[in-house]
C-alpha cells in the first residue's frame, strides 16, 4: 500500500487532506503535525522519512503569519525557505514524490493579468519572499521529483482566516472596513487537497511548478459582502484603500493565478469561489 506523509497536519490543508483521506482506501497516510515532524529540523526531517519511506509527501506545513513574518525573519525563512529544501533531499533519497505548496505572494502585484507560472516572481514581503527560496531550495535539491503548487487567499472550515473572521465580526459589530483594492481568487482548502490528491492518483507526476486558486476575480471587500450575504448578516461593509488599513507587511495589488497549467496537466476541473464559499459556510453552520 502506497504510504502518503503528511506534513503541517495541523493547518488548514492538513486538516482539509485528513478529512479527504477517507475517501482514499488504498493509500496508508501518515499525518505529522509540527511536534512530530519540525520541518526546519535537517536531521529530524531526514530520519523522519528514512523511517517512513513515504511514497509521496504533501509539505502543508509553513510560517504562514504574513504580518509577524516581517519582525521574525529567522522563524520565516528557517521554515519556509530551508523547510521545503531539507523534505526535498530526503524526499530524493528515497525516491518519493515531494508535493510542496507556495503563495501568491511570491508576486510583486504589479501585473494587470492572472499571473502564469513563467511570468517573473518579486516578493514584496518577507513572508514572500521566504516562500520564494522554499520553491527554489525544493525545486534545486530534487527538480525531478517536486511539484510545487502556489495558491492564493486559502480559507477553510479549520484554524483562523477571513471567512471566520468576518463571519466573527460581521457577528459583533455594526460595520467593518474591508480592502477593495487587492485582487485575487480565494482557495477553499478542500478544494486544493482534493486537487493535490488528483495528482497524487494522476497516471503521471509531471514536476514543476503549478498555480492554483478557486474561479473567479474578486477583492476583498467583494469576497466579504458574499460571506455578508451567505450569513444574512446586516452589517454595513465598507470599501476601504489598502493604504487606510496599514500592516506591518505590503500585500501584492493583484494576484490573481492563472491555473490553465495545473488544469490541462492534471484535468482537474476548479470551482468557482461562490460555490465553494457556499460549500464552506455551510458546513460551518449546518
Ligand atoms: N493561508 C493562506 O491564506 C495561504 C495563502 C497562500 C498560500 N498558502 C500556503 O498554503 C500552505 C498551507 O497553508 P495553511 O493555510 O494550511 O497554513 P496553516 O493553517 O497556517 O498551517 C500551517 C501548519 O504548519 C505548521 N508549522 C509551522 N511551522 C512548522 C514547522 N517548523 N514544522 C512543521 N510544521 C510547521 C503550523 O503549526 P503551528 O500552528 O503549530 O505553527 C500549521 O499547523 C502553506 O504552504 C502556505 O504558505 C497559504
Amino acid at each position: 500500500m502506497a504510504k502518503i506523509l503528511v506534513t503541517g497536519a495541523g493547518g488548514q490543508l492538513g486538516q482539509e487532506i485528513k478529512t479527504l483521506s477517507s475517501q482514499y482506501p488504498q493509500f496508508d497516510f501518515i499525518f505529522a503535525d509540527r511536534s512530530e515532524l519540525p520541518i526546519d529540523n535537517a536531521e529530524l526531517v531526514y530520519a523522519f522519512i528514512q523511517k517512513t519511506q513515504a511514497d509521496v509527501c504533501i509539505n502543508c506545513a509553513a510560517y504562514t503569519a504574513v504580518d509577524k513574518a516581517e519582525s521574525d525573519q529567522d522563524s520565516a525563512y528557517r521554515i519556509n525557505g530551508d523547510g521545503p529544501g531539507y523534505l526535498a533531499l530526503a524526499c530524493r533519497d528515497i525516491g518519493a514524490r515531494l508535493i510542496h505548496v507556495s503563495t501568491d505572494y511570491v508576486f510583486d502585484g504589479t501585473s494587470a493579468t492572472p499571473l502564469t507560472e513563467d511570468d517573473p516572481t518579486g516578493p514584496i514581503n518577507v513572508y514572500g519572499d521566504s516562500k520564494l527560496k522554499g520553491e527554489q531550495q525544493a525545486l534545486i535539491n530534487y527538480y525531478d521529483g517536486t511539484v510545487i503548487i502556489r495558491t492564493s487567499w486559502v480559507y477553510s472550515e479549520f484554524g483562523n482566516n477571513f471567512v471566520k473572521t468576518m463571519m466573527r465580526l460581521m457577528n459583533e459589530r455594526p460595520s467593518i472596513n474591508v480592502v477593495d483594492d487587492q485582487i485575487g481568487s480565494p482557495t477553499y482548502a478542500a478544494d486544493l487537497a482534493a486537487a493535490i490528491l488528483t495528482i497524487v492518483t494522476a497516471d503521471s507526476f509531471v514536476p514543476g511548478i503549478y498555480h492554483y486558486s478557486n474561479e473567479g476575480e474578486i477583492s476583498w471587500y467583494d469576497f466579504a459582502l458574499a460571506i455578508r450575504q451567505h450569513i444574512g448578516s446586516t452589517c454595513t461593509v465598507n470599501p476601504i484603500p489598502s493604504s487606510g488599513f496599514p500592516t506591518p507587511a505590503k500585500r501584492p495589488h493583484y494576484s490573481l493565478l492563472d491555473k490553465s497549467l495545473i488544469k490541462e496537466t492534471y484535468n482537474l476541473t476548479i470551482p468557482d469561489w461562490q460555490s465553494s464559499l457556499k460549500t464552506c459556510i455551510s458546513r460551518l453552520r449546518p
